[in-house]
Formats: C-alpha cells, structure tokens, sequence
C-alpha cells in the first residue's frame, strides 16, 4: 500500500525581546518610514544570551509534537535546517535529539539559507514515502541576529531570530505533501554570503577584523532575483501536483520583503490576500520565516484541515523551491502524550550517559 506524508504537527518559538525599527535608528543611520517602505518590516526578535539555535528549535519542536500527539521516542528521523547553526559540527538537529529525548532518531542539519525549510520537508517527505521510516520531525530555526553587523544599515534592517517546526507522519490515507521542486544557482554565491569561519576563510584575527563573520549581502542582486523565481517555482511545484492555482488556499512565501511578496503575487496575477504576510512583526529569520507563517495562519483559523497550500522561498546559494502540500493537522489517535515531560526524562538520559562516558575514560584512559 503506497504511503503519503502527512504534516500532522506544527510550532514556533520566537525570542520575547522585540526591536522596533524606532530602536535600530538609534544606532544606524536609517529610520522607521524607509524601513516599511522598502521591505514591509516593522520590528524583529532578538534572541536573548541564554537562547541559542538548538534552544528555539526544541522549544518549537516540543509544541509540534505536542500538536502530533507524538512521542519523541516515536521519531525516525530529525532534520534542523539552519544557516546559523550552533557550531559547524555536531549538527544542531543532534543538540535537539539528545534534548527532546528523541532516543531512536537520526539527526543532521541542512544548509540551504531561506529555502531550507522547503528542501527539508521535500527530503522529511521522500523517506517517509519510500516506506523507510514513520515519523520525521523537521525544523527551521535561526539566530541570525549573531551573525548580523549592527552597523551595516543594509542587513541589520531585515534580519530577526526564530524557529518553527512540523512533524510529518506515514500514513496511507491520501493527502499531505503533493510535490516538491528544489533549485539552485551557485553563480550566485557571493550575493548572499557569511565568508568567515569557514574552510576557505578559517576564524582568524585578520578575518574578524575584516568583518568576515557576518552577512555580505548584495541587496538589490538579490532582489531582483527573488522576484524573479517565486511564481516560477510556485507554478512548477503545482504542475507537479497536477494542480491548478485555483486548487490552491493560501500561498506562504519566505518572509523576506513584502515588495518581493507583492511581485510574486503580480507574476502569479492573485491578489496579495491569498498570501500569509508576517514579515512586518518578524523580518526575515531564514529558513523559520514559513513554518512560523504557517503557524500563525492555523492559530488565527486562516488555515484549515483540507487545505492545499504552496510554500516557495528563496536564499542564499543561491536556491530556491516550492512546495505543495494538502494540509491534514493530527492523525487520529486514542492516548494522550505530553512531549514536555520527556524533556526532564532526556535531559538525566543525557547526563548518566556524559558520566557513563567519562567513567570510560577513566577505565580506558584519556588523551592529552
Ligand atoms: N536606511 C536608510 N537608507 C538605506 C538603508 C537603510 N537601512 N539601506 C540602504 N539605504 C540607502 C542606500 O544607501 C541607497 O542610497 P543611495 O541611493 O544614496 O545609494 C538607497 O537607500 C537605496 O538602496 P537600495 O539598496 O537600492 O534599496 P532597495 O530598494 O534595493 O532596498 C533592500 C534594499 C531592502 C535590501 C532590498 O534590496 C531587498 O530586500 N533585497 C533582498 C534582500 C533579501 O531578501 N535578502 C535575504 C535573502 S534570504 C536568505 O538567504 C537569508
């Protein structure tokens, strides 16, 4: 019997503390009106000290099991897609599978900026189909507020902090995931690009002072780009679907710019209503930018069980995709789980098996 995808769990996390672009003209030269003009944002989430890529991600994580009726210990499979994650190595998807308890689960990060959550889902989607596994669990989340220069008035406008997540389930009922089209345009590289830290640039004095660990971003490059793929993909992934655009409900673009929004939504000749819009409160946090748009658009009602629905974004790479999914919400279920309690239970896992681990030592000696 074949098997479809199904997103049968979602959820966000988003730092508390909100900077307004009242408050960025206090430390650049720029202000609130062309700000709003030229990108649509109005303020972005700053994550605090004590919040990190892996924290966000499993805060939204915890909530789309939640959503699931999902234990973590039922996954199969994580994917964290993420352009700052918490260290180059290990992956910040095996941060959160050791923090939810997410004991039988593989885990790796994927790295392809704003279009991630997109290449993500269509991955998460292509096993659980193939029949090789259940229960997958892919996230969004980004702190690239420590990666932008505050100084620069050309990136630190658009860029906020956040995380959402979806989990998608086996079932051979049909719906969920329809199709997916994956893109990328490596000449496109450098329009878009953190240099530092890196092999080709290693963390050195000299990089740091050249300012290569933040964003470089050719903004008007990029736009004009942007504006360019977003129908494009968005008609693609629905041929791919068999579909027609009257089939589709609600579009939720990357949250980049809402004038990049509004030429998609001319190119594709629908009104701008058919579009969930939140850039204004979040600016662009990357790879979270959909799945909390998408969150938001359940929790206000705007999205329901039965809906289909186009994801496109585009990013750094340069890529970009799109996806179309009949939107399903839990699969039915008699037990009640409550994902957050695992978390205690994970996190005293986690620590017998750190002294389990130095005891070894012990026994079998250390290096250096
Ligand atoms: N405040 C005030 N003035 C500014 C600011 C600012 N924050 N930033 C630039 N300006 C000035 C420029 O210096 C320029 O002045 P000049 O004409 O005297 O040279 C003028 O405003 C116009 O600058 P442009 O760069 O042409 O402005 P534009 O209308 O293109 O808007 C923006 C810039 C908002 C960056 C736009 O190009 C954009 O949104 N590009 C896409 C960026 C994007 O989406 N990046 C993320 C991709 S996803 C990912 O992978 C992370």
């Amino acid at each position: 019997m074949p098997s479809f995808a199904h997103i049968t769990g979602w959820g966000m996390s988003v730092p508390e503390k909100i900077l307004t672009n009242d408050d960025l003209s206090k430390t650049v030269d720029t202000n609130d009106k062309w700000i709003r003009e030229r990108t649509g944002i109005r303020e972005r989430r700053i994550a605090a000290d004590n919040q990190t890529t892996s924290s966000l991600a499993v805060e939204a994580s915890l909530k789309a099991l939640q959503v699931a009726n999902l234990r973590p210990t039922d996954l199969d499979l994580i994917i964290c897609s993420t352009s700052t994650p918490e260290h180059i190595f290990p992956a910040t998807a095996s941060l959160v599978q050791d923090r939810i308890g997410a004991t039988k689960a593989g885990a790796f990060d994927l790295s392809a900026a704003c279009s991630g959550f997109i290449y993500a889902i269509n991955m998460a989607a292509q096993s659980i189909r193939s029949g090789s596994m259940q229960n997958a669990l892919v996230i969004g989340s980004e702190t690239l507020s420590r990666f932008v220069d505050w100084q620069d008035r050309n990136t630190c406008i658009l860029f906020g902090d956040g995380a959402g997540a979806f989990v998608l389930q086996s079932s051979d009922m049909p719906g969920g995931v329809l199709s997916a089209v994956m893109h990328s345009d490596g000449s496109g590289g450098d329009s878009l690009i953190l240099q530092g830290g890196g092999s080709k640039h290693p963390a050195t004095e000299a990089t740091v002072r050249a300012g290569k660990h933040y964003i470089e971003m050719d903004g008007r490059e990029v736009f004009r780009f942007a504006t360019r793929v977003m129908a494009g993909a968005t008609r693609e992934a629905l041929e791919a679907a068999e579909l027609e655009m009257e089939d589709v409900k609600w579009i939720i673009p990357h949250q980049a710019n809402y004038r990049i929004i509004e030429a998609a939504a001319r190119g594709l000749k629908l009104p701008i209503e058919r579009f969930v819009i939140n850039v204004e409160r979040y600016g662009n946090t990357s790879t979270a930018s959909i799945p909390i748009a998408t969150v938001e658009a359940i929790e206000d009602g705007r999205l329901k069980p039965g809906d289909t629905i186009v994801l496109v974004g585009f990013g750094a790479g340069l890529t970009w995709g799109a996806l179309v999914a009949e939107w399903t919400g839990p699969l039915p279920s008699e037990r009640k789980i409550y994902p957050a309690r695992y978390r205690l239970w994970a996190r005293i896992r986690s620590f017998l098996r750190r002294v389990v681990r130095f005891i070894e030592g012990m026994i079998w000696g250390r290096r250096a």
